[in-house]
Order: structure tokens, then sequence, then C-alpha cells
């Protein structure tokens, strides 16, 4: 299955691959076993981890019609001014890049669904956009600042130091800082302060110990020149970026159309990668650096349930967990696919977090009128006027 899936991302598959491919992911949704589907998730981590590099940006995927494509990966950094959700920088800024395998990004560019006139035509005889293939992926990366030349402070997410709250649980909370250390600052001494804390006696942590990316001036002005990521620069670093920094991916969203309503599995970085629920079933597969990030996933929004009998759980610590409880819970309750399943233009919004299946009644985002995106965010949110 795994071989499968490479190759299907790589655009190699031959069409016969497609069938059984889809309809085990479906089957395991409706089996409801959660060790089965976090070992296929895993699968689905180890085909996209680090191919996401040679995937095309968000940039490139809205970009107007006619553009060259740049760099792919993290290195092709490239966002207009304000073409991001203001909710969530407000709630906790992170320098966050979308990236979209070849398959997903030719649907995208085919179909314009970069142009919002193109979308008002759609939605003039049509609730939904055309499919997307089998076979399409979209990874959402989120990259930690850390500075090239000293250790800088990075928060972990420790489950049981994060109960719920009402506010959200954004990192700037999370009890426990470690000290990142790059090359370069091994002998530099570790003197952290994070968010308004000084932090003494910070685990420290090799920068070899996360995925990450050395920046050139080039990335680090185009990364600087978005606001919500310059906001991070700022408040990690007490500077902007510059050439010789790093960024190091701490976690990463991943959705994948190998079942009828993508299969979605959320990556975190930590320090003790071994512990815990979320270190479960990781398969030899995943070699390195890898195998140093946790992970859970959602096939569906409500099974398997939670051992209370609430809809089943899954969220990323970096991007979810900050999301507010305005009555159905907070973003550290929330599910990939109940959120997902909302995604429609024009975009209604995507808070507060909702549980379970969508009301398909009562619900706005499936109102009448609506074109439903394909249970992609970005459509509605960064198509271009
Ligand atoms: C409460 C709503 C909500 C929840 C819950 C949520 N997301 Fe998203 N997600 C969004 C929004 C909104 C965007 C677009 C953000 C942007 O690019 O500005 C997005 C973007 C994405 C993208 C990029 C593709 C797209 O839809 O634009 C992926 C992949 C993704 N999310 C995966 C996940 C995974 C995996 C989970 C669960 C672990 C998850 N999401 C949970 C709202 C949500």
């Amino acid at each position: 299955m795994a071989t499968a899936l490479v190759l299907g991302w790589l655009g190699l598959a031959c069409p016969a691959f497609a069938g059984p491919v889809d309809r085990q992911a479906d089957a395991l949704r409706a089996g409801g076993d959660l060790h089965v589907q976090r070992r296929f998730a895993w699968d689905m981590a180890a085909a996209a981890l680090p191919a996401f590099e040679a995937w095309p940006g968000e940039g490139a995927a809205f970009a107007p019609a006619g553009s060259r494509p740049g760099p792919t990966g993290i290195r092709g950094f490239d966002r207009a001014p304000s073409a991001r959700a203001a909710t969530e920088t407000a709630l906790a800024p992170v320098i966050a890049y979308t990236l979209y395998n070849a398959a997903a990004f030719e649907h995208l560019r085919r179909y314009r669904l970069y142009s919002r006139p193109e979308l008002d035509h759609m939605r003039a005889t049509a609730t939904s956009i055309p499919d997307f293939p089998r076979g399409s992926a979209i990874l959402k990366s989120v990259w930690w600042p850390i500075a090239g030349d000293r250790p800088t402070a990075m928060p972990v997410w420790d489950p049981d130091a994060n109960p719920p709250r009402a506010l959200g649980n954004p990192y700037v909370g999370w009890p426990r800082v470690v000290a990142v250390v790059p090359p370069a600052g091994r002998s530099a001494p570790v003197r952290l302060a994070f968010a308004g804390r000084t932090i003494s006696g910070a685990r420290r942590i090799d920068l070899a110990a996360l995925y990450h990316v050395r920046l050139d001036d080039g990335l680090a002005r185009r990364i600087m020149g978005d606001a919500e990521s310059a906001k991070v620069a700022w408040m990690v670093l007490g500077r902007p970026l510059r050439a010789g920094d790093q960024l190091a991916l701490v976690g990463a969203n991943l959705a994948a159309r190998e079942a009828e309503d993508w299969v979605w599995a959320a990556l975190w970085w930590h320090d003790r990668p071994d512990e815990g629920p979320f270190a479960a079933d990781r398969p030899d597969g995943l070699r390195g650096v890898w195998r140093n990030y946790l992970m859970q996933t959602a096939f569906d929004p409500r099974t398997p349930t939670e051992a209370d009998g609430a809809p089943h759980v899954a969220f990323n610590p970096w991007l979810e967990a900050r999301f507010p409880d305005d009555g159905q819970g907070g973003g550290v309750v929330s599910n990939c696919l109940s959120c997902h399943l909302r995604a429609s233009y024009p975009p209604s919004g995507f808070l507060p977090v909702t549980r379970g299946p969508p009301d398909a009644q009562a619900d706005p985002a499936l109102a009448s009128g609506k074109l439903r995106t394909g249970l992609v965010w970005s459509v509605p949110l960064h198509a271009r006027p």
C-alpha cells in the first residue's frame, strides 16, 4: 500500500492502482479501528515526508493565469500581503505554508480554482467544484525560526500539561519550552526568554533532531514580507529573519485523497517521540528525523468515538489547539473533517469549532447557493478577485 501511495503521488501510478487503494481507505473509515487507520495514516505521512519539498506551494497554486512557478517546497515561500485569514493570526501567529502535490496542483490550475470569478461561474450551475482526483495530497507545513548562531526557545506540546482552556491553547501558553541549538550555537550560553517568561533549565535539543532548512537572504526577506510570519520572527528572535537562520519543521497537517472525504493526519515534533498514544503504530518506513514526529489521524468526523462516546478528536497542537471554545469545545477536541467538510464558497467562518458531522440543514456553510470546495479551505479563502 505504501508503494502505491508513493507511486500515485509522484504521478506514476497506473490507473489500476487507484481502485484498491481507494476502497481500502474507505473501508478503513467504515471499520473504525483506530490502529489500522493509524497505520494507513503513517504510511501516508511516510510518502509525503520529505516528498513535499518537491511540491509547488500556495503562491504558485493561487497565482494569476500564466504565472511561472517558482521553487518548490518551503524554499518557494511566496505570499501576497494579507492573503491570510486574520482570525488565525490573532490567535497565535505561525509561519505556515501550504504545498500541493502534482495531482492537487494541476487540478487547481486546470479548473482555475484560484479565481473567484471562476468559482462564481461554477456556483451558478453546480453545487460543488470538480472532484480532486484520487492521489491528490496537500500538506500545510508549520515552521519555527531558529537563530543561526545561538540556542532558541521553542515550546513543546505535552498533552497532560495542557488541559483544554476556554480561550484556546495557543503555544505561548504551553508550559514547557526547549532550547534548540544550531551547529554554530553550540558554545553559546543558553539564555532563553519567551513570551514574557525567562526560561531556565530548558532541555537542549540539537537542531539536527528536527527537519530544518537554512535561510538565504532572499527566502528570509520573502518570509518577513508576510505579516503573520514576521510577527513570529520578532516574538521568537526579537529581530527579523536573516541569512543563516534556520527554519525547523514543528508541525504539518496532511490531507490525501485516498478516500472519498480524504484521509487527514496531523504531525508534530516532540523530544520524546516514542511515548504515548500518538507514537503508536509508527512504521519502520519512517526513518531518521521523521521518527521524531507524533501523529493523529481522522478518517471520519465522528468515529471511532472517544472513550466517553464523544466524536473522534484529531488536531494539530500548532494549528488547531489555539482555537477557543465557543460552545462545542475548543481546538483540542476538534476534528479535521468536522471543519473541512464545511469548506465552501463564498466562505462562511471556519470558527467556532464544531464537533461531529456538520449540520446539513442548519449550517450556513452548506446552505443552498454555496459551492462546496472538495473539503479544501484554501480555495474559498485564497482565490483571487
Ligand atoms: C476549525 C476548522 C479547521 C480544523 C479543525 C482543521 N482545519 Fe485544516 N484548514 C482550515 C482552514 C481555514 C484552512 C485554510 C487556512 C489558510 O490557508 O488560510 C485549512 C487548511 C488545511 C490544509 C491545506 C489545504 C486546505 O484545505 O486549504 C490542510 C492539508 C489541512 N488544513 C489539514 C487539516 C488537518 C489534518 C486537520 C486535523 C488535524 C485540520 N486541517 C483541522 C480549517 C481547519
